[in-house]
Protein backbone atom coordinates (compact mmCIF):
# COMPACT_ATOMS: atom_id res chain seq x y z
CA UNK A 1 0.00 0.00 0.00
CA UNK A 2 1.11 3.18 -0.99
CA UNK A 3 2.14 5.98 1.80
CA UNK A 4 2.27 8.99 -0.35
CA UNK A 5 -1.19 10.21 -0.14
CA UNK A 6 -2.96 7.87 1.61
CA UNK A 7 -4.94 8.09 4.64
CA UNK A 8 -3.26 6.68 7.81
CA UNK A 9 -5.38 6.17 11.54
CA UNK A 10 -2.36 5.95 13.81
CA UNK A 11 -3.63 5.15 17.52
CA UNK A 12 -1.88 5.93 20.81
CA UNK A 13 -0.10 8.92 18.41
CA UNK A 14 0.27 11.18 21.21
CA UNK A 15 3.23 9.95 22.48
CA UNK A 16 6.02 7.59 22.17
CA UNK A 17 6.15 5.55 19.32
CA UNK A 18 2.81 6.18 17.87
CA UNK A 19 3.72 9.89 17.49
CA UNK A 20 6.56 9.11 15.47
CA UNK A 21 4.84 6.37 13.49
CA UNK A 22 2.80 9.53 12.46
CA UNK A 23 5.20 12.12 12.21
CA UNK A 24 7.21 9.75 9.76
CA UNK A 25 4.49 8.81 7.65
CA UNK A 26 3.05 12.15 7.29
CA UNK A 27 6.38 13.29 6.29
CA UNK A 28 6.28 10.82 3.62
CA UNK A 29 3.11 12.09 2.15
CA UNK A 30 0.54 10.60 4.07
CA UNK A 31 -2.53 12.02 5.86
CA UNK A 32 -2.43 11.08 9.15
CA UNK A 33 -5.45 10.69 11.83
CA UNK A 34 -4.01 11.30 15.25
CA UNK A 35 -6.12 9.11 17.63
CA UNK A 36 -5.43 9.25 21.39
CA UNK A 37 -6.98 9.01 24.59
CA UNK A 38 -5.23 12.51 25.81
CA UNK A 39 -6.83 14.58 23.58
CA UNK A 40 -4.46 17.35 23.54
CA UNK A 41 -1.61 14.98 22.76
CA UNK A 42 -3.42 13.93 20.02
CA UNK A 43 -4.09 17.57 19.10
CA UNK A 44 -0.01 18.09 19.40
CA UNK A 45 0.79 15.47 16.92
CA UNK A 46 -2.35 16.55 14.40
CA UNK A 47 -0.57 20.41 14.62
CA UNK A 48 2.97 18.56 14.08
CA UNK A 49 1.61 17.18 10.93
CA UNK A 50 -1.05 18.71 9.46
CA UNK A 51 -3.51 16.13 9.87
CA UNK A 52 -6.55 15.22 12.10
CA UNK A 53 -6.65 14.71 15.77
CA UNK A 54 -9.59 12.37 17.46
CA UNK A 55 -9.59 11.94 20.91
CA UNK A 56 -11.05 8.86 21.83
CA UNK A 57 -10.37 5.29 23.86
CA UNK A 58 -9.69 2.56 22.01
CA UNK A 59 -11.51 0.11 23.97
CA UNK A 60 -14.70 2.20 23.42
CA UNK A 61 -17.11 0.67 20.91
CA UNK A 62 -19.10 3.38 20.18
CA UNK A 63 -15.84 6.12 20.73
CA UNK A 64 -14.11 4.03 18.57
CA UNK A 65 -16.58 4.20 15.52
CA UNK A 66 -17.31 7.46 16.04
CA UNK A 67 -13.77 7.92 15.39
CA UNK A 68 -13.34 5.70 12.14
CA UNK A 69 -16.10 7.97 10.73
CA UNK A 70 -14.48 11.15 11.58
CA UNK A 71 -11.24 9.97 10.08
CA UNK A 72 -13.01 8.24 6.84
CA UNK A 73 -14.15 12.45 6.52
CA UNK A 74 -10.75 12.62 4.96
CA UNK A 75 -11.05 9.52 2.18
CA UNK A 76 -10.51 5.57 2.42
CA UNK A 77 -8.50 4.82 5.21
CA UNK A 78 -5.71 2.69 3.69
CA UNK A 79 -3.69 1.84 6.97
CA UNK A 80 -4.48 1.00 10.56
CA UNK A 81 -1.48 1.06 13.22
CA UNK A 82 -2.14 0.66 16.35
CA UNK A 83 -0.09 1.85 18.96
CA UNK A 84 -2.30 2.70 22.10
CA UNK A 85 -1.09 0.54 25.22
CA UNK A 86 -0.22 0.53 28.40
CA UNK A 87 1.99 -1.52 30.80
CA UNK A 88 1.87 -2.36 34.23
CA UNK A 89 4.53 -4.36 36.36
CA UNK A 90 3.14 -6.21 39.38
CA UNK A 91 3.37 -10.45 40.63
CA UNK A 92 0.32 -12.53 40.01
CA UNK A 93 0.56 -13.50 43.64
CA UNK A 94 2.86 -10.01 45.93
CA UNK A 95 2.89 -8.59 49.15
CA UNK A 96 -0.63 -7.98 49.03
CA UNK A 97 -1.88 -10.98 48.19
CA UNK A 98 -3.06 -11.92 44.87
CA UNK A 99 -3.16 -9.74 41.74
CA UNK A 100 -7.05 -7.63 41.81
CA UNK A 101 -8.73 -9.01 39.03
CA UNK A 102 -9.39 -5.74 37.46
CA UNK A 103 -5.46 -5.02 37.54
CA UNK A 104 -5.47 -7.70 34.75
CA UNK A 105 -8.60 -7.23 33.21
CA UNK A 106 -7.25 -3.38 32.42
CA UNK A 107 -4.33 -4.02 30.80
CA UNK A 108 -6.20 -6.63 28.50
CA UNK A 109 -8.59 -4.43 27.86
CA UNK A 110 -6.67 -1.61 26.41
CA UNK A 111 -4.50 -3.49 24.45
CA UNK A 112 -6.37 -6.81 23.21
CA UNK A 113 -9.19 -5.28 22.90
CA UNK A 114 -8.65 -1.72 21.91
CA UNK A 115 -6.43 -3.25 19.08
CA UNK A 116 -9.22 -5.94 18.22
CA UNK A 117 -11.65 -3.20 18.28
CA UNK A 118 -9.72 -0.73 15.94
CA UNK A 119 -8.59 -3.38 13.67
CA UNK A 120 -12.35 -4.56 13.26
CA UNK A 121 -14.15 -0.99 12.67
CA UNK A 122 -10.91 -0.24 10.48
CA UNK A 123 -11.40 -3.33 8.34
CA UNK A 124 -14.68 -3.27 7.90
CA UNK A 125 -14.56 0.37 6.73
CA UNK A 126 -11.97 -1.17 4.16
CA UNK A 127 -13.58 -4.24 2.81
CA UNK A 128 -16.58 -1.49 1.54
CA UNK A 129 -13.43 0.73 -0.11
CA UNK A 130 -12.51 0.47 -4.01
CA UNK A 131 -9.62 -1.41 -4.29
CA UNK A 132 -5.92 0.12 -4.66
CA UNK A 133 -3.86 -2.05 -7.55
CA UNK A 134 -4.34 -5.46 -5.77
CA UNK A 135 -5.29 -4.46 -1.93
CA UNK A 136 -7.77 -2.33 0.28
CA UNK A 137 -5.51 -1.93 3.12
CA UNK A 138 -2.84 -2.80 5.84
CA UNK A 139 -3.33 -3.25 9.13
CA UNK A 140 -0.18 -2.93 11.53
CA UNK A 141 -0.35 -3.91 15.58
CA UNK A 142 2.10 -3.57 17.95
CA UNK A 143 2.96 -6.18 20.12
CA UNK A 144 6.45 -6.65 22.17
CA UNK A 145 8.52 -9.20 22.76
CA UNK A 146 7.25 -9.59 25.97
CA UNK A 147 4.64 -11.80 23.79
CA UNK A 148 7.46 -14.43 23.74
CA UNK A 149 9.70 -13.81 27.02
CA UNK A 150 7.27 -12.13 29.41
CA UNK A 151 9.26 -11.19 32.59
CA UNK A 152 8.24 -11.58 36.43
CA UNK A 153 5.67 -9.18 36.70
CA UNK A 154 4.50 -9.32 32.83
CA UNK A 155 1.75 -11.76 33.20
CA UNK A 156 -0.80 -9.37 32.01
CA UNK A 157 1.19 -7.13 30.02
CA UNK A 158 2.74 -10.28 28.19
CA UNK A 159 -0.98 -11.99 27.71
CA UNK A 160 -2.65 -8.42 25.87
CA UNK A 161 0.67 -8.85 23.48
CA UNK A 162 0.49 -12.52 23.05
CA UNK A 163 -3.02 -12.03 22.10
CA UNK A 164 -2.47 -9.55 19.48
CA UNK A 165 0.28 -11.96 17.90
CA UNK A 166 -2.28 -14.69 17.86
CA UNK A 167 -4.83 -12.12 16.32
CA UNK A 168 -2.97 -11.65 13.25
CA UNK A 169 -2.77 -14.93 11.17
CA UNK A 170 -6.96 -15.65 11.62
CA UNK A 171 -7.08 -11.78 10.77
CA UNK A 172 -4.77 -12.27 7.93
CA UNK A 173 -6.98 -15.10 6.64
CA UNK A 174 -10.07 -13.79 7.01
CA UNK A 175 -9.31 -11.03 5.36
CA UNK A 176 -7.49 -12.13 2.45
CA UNK A 177 -10.96 -11.84 0.39
CA UNK A 178 -10.69 -8.08 0.76
CA UNK A 179 -7.32 -7.26 0.21
CA UNK A 180 -6.28 -6.78 3.52
CA UNK A 181 -2.87 -7.60 5.08
CA UNK A 182 -2.42 -7.72 8.68
CA UNK A 183 1.09 -7.55 9.85
CA UNK A 184 2.58 -6.74 13.98
CA UNK A 185 5.95 -5.54 15.23
CA UNK A 186 7.06 -6.46 18.02
CA UNK A 187 9.59 -4.01 19.89
CA UNK A 188 11.90 -4.86 21.95
CA UNK A 189 13.24 -1.74 24.44
CA UNK A 190 12.74 1.85 22.60
CA UNK A 191 13.16 5.37 24.02
CA UNK A 192 10.18 6.65 24.83
CA UNK A 193 8.66 9.03 27.32
CA UNK A 194 8.59 6.27 30.36
CA UNK A 195 12.47 5.40 29.34
CA UNK A 196 13.48 8.94 29.08
CA UNK A 197 12.40 9.42 32.46
CA UNK A 198 14.74 6.70 34.25
CA UNK A 199 18.04 8.16 35.19
CA UNK A 200 21.14 7.62 32.62
CA UNK A 201 22.97 4.92 34.45
CA UNK A 202 19.83 2.35 34.50
CA UNK A 203 18.92 3.30 30.92
CA UNK A 204 22.92 2.09 30.37
CA UNK A 205 22.38 -0.95 32.49
CA UNK A 206 19.24 -1.65 29.68
CA UNK A 207 21.43 -0.76 26.66
CA UNK A 208 24.52 -3.15 27.67
CA UNK A 209 21.85 -6.22 27.59
CA UNK A 210 21.19 -5.55 23.85
CA UNK A 211 23.39 -7.52 21.29
CA UNK A 212 23.74 -5.43 18.44
CA UNK A 213 23.45 -1.97 18.23
CA UNK A 214 23.58 -2.13 22.16
CA UNK A 215 21.37 0.83 22.79
CA UNK A 216 17.66 1.37 23.04
CA UNK A 217 15.65 1.55 20.00
CA UNK A 218 15.25 5.15 18.36
CA UNK A 219 11.54 5.45 17.75
CA UNK A 220 11.97 6.46 14.04
CA UNK A 221 13.36 3.30 13.82
CA UNK A 222 10.20 1.42 15.14
CA UNK A 223 8.33 3.98 11.92
CA UNK A 224 10.56 2.43 9.69
CA UNK A 225 9.06 -0.74 10.47
CA UNK A 226 5.73 -0.25 10.23
CA UNK A 227 6.23 1.81 6.80
CA UNK A 228 7.90 -1.37 5.91
CA UNK A 229 4.55 -3.40 7.01
CA UNK A 230 2.28 -1.28 5.08
CA UNK A 231 4.14 -1.00 2.29
CA UNK A 232 5.44 -4.03 1.27
CA UNK A 233 2.56 -6.02 -0.18
CA UNK A 234 4.09 -9.61 -0.21
CA UNK A 235 4.41 -9.03 3.70
CA UNK A 236 1.17 -10.75 5.48
CA UNK A 237 0.15 -12.10 8.65
CA UNK A 238 4.23 -11.71 9.80
CA UNK A 239 5.09 -10.57 13.27
CA UNK A 240 8.72 -8.67 13.19
CA UNK A 241 10.98 -8.71 15.84
CA UNK A 242 12.61 -5.20 16.21
CA UNK A 243 15.19 -5.52 19.13
CA UNK A 244 18.89 -5.49 18.45
CA UNK A 245 18.42 -9.37 19.26
CA UNK A 246 17.79 -8.80 22.89
CA UNK A 247 15.84 -11.86 24.77
CA UNK A 248 14.43 -10.07 28.29
CA UNK A 249 15.76 -12.48 31.35
CA UNK A 250 13.36 -13.56 33.49
CA UNK A 251 13.59 -10.71 35.57
N1 LIG B 1 8.49 1.81 24.38
C1 LIG B 1 8.87 0.54 24.33
O1 LIG B 1 10.02 0.19 24.60
C2 LIG B 1 7.87 -0.52 23.92
C3 LIG B 1 8.32 -1.83 23.86
C4 LIG B 1 7.44 -2.82 23.46
C5 LIG B 1 6.13 -2.48 23.15
N2 LIG B 1 5.72 -1.22 23.22
C6 LIG B 1 4.32 -0.92 22.88
O2 LIG B 1 4.26 0.16 21.97
C7 LIG B 1 3.06 0.91 22.18
C8 LIG B 1 3.43 2.35 22.39
O3 LIG B 1 4.26 2.46 23.53
P1 LIG B 1 4.98 3.83 23.92
O4 LIG B 1 6.26 3.46 24.60
O5 LIG B 1 5.00 4.74 22.74
O6 LIG B 1 3.98 4.35 25.06
P2 LIG B 1 3.47 5.84 25.38
O7 LIG B 1 2.90 5.75 26.75
O8 LIG B 1 4.56 6.84 25.12
O9 LIG B 1 2.30 6.07 24.32
C9 LIG B 1 1.09 5.36 24.38
C10 LIG B 1 -0.03 6.28 23.98
O10 LIG B 1 -1.24 5.51 24.00
C11 LIG B 1 -2.26 6.31 24.56
N3 LIG B 1 -3.30 5.47 25.12
C12 LIG B 1 -3.23 4.72 26.26
N4 LIG B 1 -4.41 4.11 26.47
C13 LIG B 1 -5.23 4.47 25.46
C14 LIG B 1 -6.58 4.18 25.14
N5 LIG B 1 -7.32 3.38 25.93
N6 LIG B 1 -7.11 4.71 24.02
C15 LIG B 1 -6.38 5.54 23.24
N7 LIG B 1 -5.10 5.87 23.50
C16 LIG B 1 -4.54 5.34 24.60
C17 LIG B 1 -1.57 7.16 25.62
O11 LIG B 1 -2.33 8.32 25.92
C18 LIG B 1 -0.23 7.46 24.95
O12 LIG B 1 -0.28 8.68 24.23
C19 LIG B 1 2.37 0.24 23.37
O13 LIG B 1 1.41 -0.66 22.87
C20 LIG B 1 3.49 -0.51 24.07
O14 LIG B 1 3.01 -1.63 24.78
C21 LIG B 1 6.55 -0.20 23.62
Amino acid sequence: MRVEGANILVTGAGSGLGAAVARHLAQRGAHVAALDLNAEAAAATARATGGMALACDVADADAAAGAVARAAEAGPIRALVNCAGIGTAARVVGREGAMPLGDFERVIRVNLLGSFNMMRLVADHMSRSELEGEERGAIVNTASVAAFDGQVGQVAYAASKGGIVSMALPAAREFARFGIRVNTVAPGIFLTPLLQELPEQVRDGIAAAIPFPPRLGDPEEFAEAVRFCIESRYLNAEVIRLDGAVRLPPK
